[in-house]
């Protein structure tokens, strides 16, 4: 209805305490990185904090249309965060707490933040990273390019009283490892503490009421070029698909306890963990820590210790645990375990066999979900117990998407086919624009064939009709499940002095799907050594995070280049894997250096 209003963290808190009456019921299950640190919340109870949050916004000059950015550990103040955003309609920017200093610099400049969210520190396994020091480094880079951010919100999360006294936690057992005495930085111009502001809040908030093209949250991917992309979902339409395809895909019952190991830092943690489920009233697990910690069995007693019954994760962690084999598995029951759901890459029929036979005992179902951050949703996936499913494929699409698979020259292809994936007629939960830059977003997306919403993977679909994604096609490579861009990594390198000139592939690998595979030429008067490589490692870290980090890095004296100077990764990445099968080179400048390239291939990790 043209001139209604909305507000979504209304339809999420409000609706499902005041009309469902769902308020005693619990929304989170918080499980901490240490067994025995947990928490829940229930929908009044986060309904209160959010509405208290919203308010700490509104005093500090927040108004709807700002951005805010959001740099936490996976604790429910996160989520009190985002929805207090989505309560006042600012948009909030959440940066995956992985990402370095320089990324969330960026980020937070490309949209124009005004205020920043983070944490003191926190635990990832073994871990300790002391967030406010990253997060400090971040807001002086932004300084010094002129950002006029001027407040930082801290939560006292690894400090926090109740666990961190000298052993005397209220808490039991005592968590001893949150004991510690840690530095956090503080700059008292700059920064407060989150529970003092929200020690005098009220907890009466008239949400903004919000047209449904409002802007909701911002999002940043990687892109070809590069430069992270800001992927801009609105109120309306995304609230509506999160929702429906959270109930459809998962099946979604009352009396289900859900669990999405994604983090919050990405799409999956938005649409899956947040709003999907809370918009259904659902009761989820949201875990701080990590598979493998403090053993391999940790997924496992989680599903156990709060019953899982619908549990969504990446085909990374699945490789990984199978690793291990089926003896940490079978040590926990799960028989809460309905369905199961996959997500953020292809998942290899063996995983996926695995997953389907170990895990779920051949009872549950299982969802492979294709879809993106620019998606908002799902897009091709299988409805659980309906569907009849094949191991590696994403099956069909969900309501109201019509895909199509076009060739080259941008022709549709009927029937068994393989070519590029396209969606034919938008859906509701597809990105409006790309943050400040709509003319990008036409040419991303919508030039190469006009029409089409191009998605940059490729897909077979198989004389059943059935859609097998084959991975991107683009210069973007996937990494346990997470999206980066060669160019992105390429100019990390090259900000080295020893570098003049660098080339990124994606490269298989058995946990991670595809790893790093970097060509590097160096300078005149620069010697190619380990102190080398690690410095190149260090550096990629440092510029985009340890997802980044390379796998091998080789001495290149000079690249495979057309005539034209691009450089042929298709080349390279054939002699990453010690492919000799290089098909027609008649088009290379320099021929000559390929068997060079060959002889000095990294065959082990370094
Ligand atoms: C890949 C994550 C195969 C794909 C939700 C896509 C998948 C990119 C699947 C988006 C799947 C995601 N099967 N490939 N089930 N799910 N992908 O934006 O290449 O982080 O384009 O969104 O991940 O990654 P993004």
């Amino acid at each position: 209805m043209k001139g209604a209003t909305t507000n979504i963290c209304y339809n999420l808190l409000d609706r499902n305490v005041n009309e469902k009456k769902l308020g005693d019921k619990i929304a989170f299950y918080w499980e901490g990185n240490e067994p025995g640190d947990s928490a829940k919340i229930t929908y009044s109870e986060l309904l209160h904090k959010v509405c208290q949050f919203a308010n700490v916004l509104r005093s500090q000059g927040v108004k709807k249309g700002d951005r805010i950015s959001i740099y936490m550990p996976m604790i429910l103040e996160l989520v009190v965060a985002m929805l207090a955003c989505a309560r006042i309609g600012a948009l909030h920017s959440i940066v995956f707490a992985g990402f370095s200093a320089d990324s969330l610099c960026e980020r937070i400049l490309d949209c124009g933040c005004s205020l920043l969210i983070t944490a003191d520190a926190f635990y990832r396994g073994d871990k300790l990273i002391i967030l406010k020091q990253i997060a400090d480094e971040a807001l002086q880079k932004c300084k010094d390019k002129g950002c006029p951010l001027k407040k930082c919100i801290v939560v006292k999360h690894l400090a926090r009283e109740e666990v961190a006294v000298d052993g005397t936690c209220s808490k039991s057992p005592p968590l001893k490892r949150l004991c510690q005495d840690v530095q956090i930085p503080w700059n008292p111009a700059m920064d407060v503490w989150w529970h003092e502001l929200m020690s005098s809040a009220s907890s009466e908030c008239e949400p903004e009421w919000c047209d449904s093209e409002d802007e909701l949250f911002i999002l940043y991917t990687s892109g070809s070029t590069g430069k992270p992309k800001g992927v801009l979902h609105t109120v309306g339409g995304y609230m509506l698909f999160a929702a429906t395809s959270f109930k459809y895909v998962f099946d979604y019952q009352p009396e289900d306890v859900y669990w999405c190991t994604a983090d919050i830092g990405w799409i999956t943690g938005h649409s899956y963990l947040t709003y999907g489920p809370l918009a259904n009233g659902a009761t989820s697990v949201l875990f701080e820590g990590v598979p493998t910690y403090p053993d391999i069995g940790r997924m496992w007693s989680i599903v156990d210790k709060y019953k899982v019954t619908k549990f969504y994760t990446a085909p990374t962690a699945i490789r990984l645990l199978m690793k291990q084999g089926e003896e940490p598995v079978r040590k926990h029951s799960r028989k809460s375990l309905k369905v199961l759901g996959s997500v953020g890459e292809p998942i290899n029929p063996e995983a996926w066999l695995w997953y389907y036979r170990v895990v779920g005992e051949e009872r549950c179902p299982i969802v492979d979900t294709f879809w993106q951050t620019e998606t908002g949703g799902h897009m091709l996936t299988p409805l659980p117990a309906a569907t009849p499913m094949k191991p590696g494929s994403a099956t069909f699409p969900f309501f109201g998407v019509v895909p199509a698979i076009l060739n080259e020259s941008g022709e549709e292809l009927e029937g068994e086919a393989e070519g590029y994936l396209v969606f034919k007629q938008p859906w509701p939960g597809i990105m409006r624009t790309l943050y400040g830059n709509h003319q990008q977003f036409e040419t991303t997306y919508f030039k190469k064939f006009p029409g089409y919403y191009v998605t940059g993977d490729g897909c077979r679909r198989d004389k059943d009709g059935y859609y097998w994604i084959t991975g991107r096609i683009d210069d973007m490579l996937n990494v346990s499940g997470h999206l980066l861009s060669t160019a992105e990594v390429e100019s990390a390198l090259l900000e080295h002095a020893a570098i003049s000139e660098a080339a990124v592939v994606s490269h298989p690998h058995p946990l991670k799907g595809e790893c790093l595979y970097c060509f590097v030429t160096l300078r005149d008067g620069h010697e190619f050594t380990k102190k080398l490589t690690d410095e190149l490692k260090k550096q990629v870290r440092e510029k985009i995070g340890p997802i980044a980090t390379p796998d091998y890095i080789q001495c290149a004296p000079g690249l495979p280049k057309t005539r034209s100077g691009k450089i042929t990764r298709r080349i390279l990445r054939k002699i990453a894997k010690n492919d000799q099968d290089l098909g027609d080179i008649s088009t290379l400048a320099n021929p000559g250096i390929i068997k060079h390239l060959f002889n000095s291939r990294c065959d082990t990790k370094q």
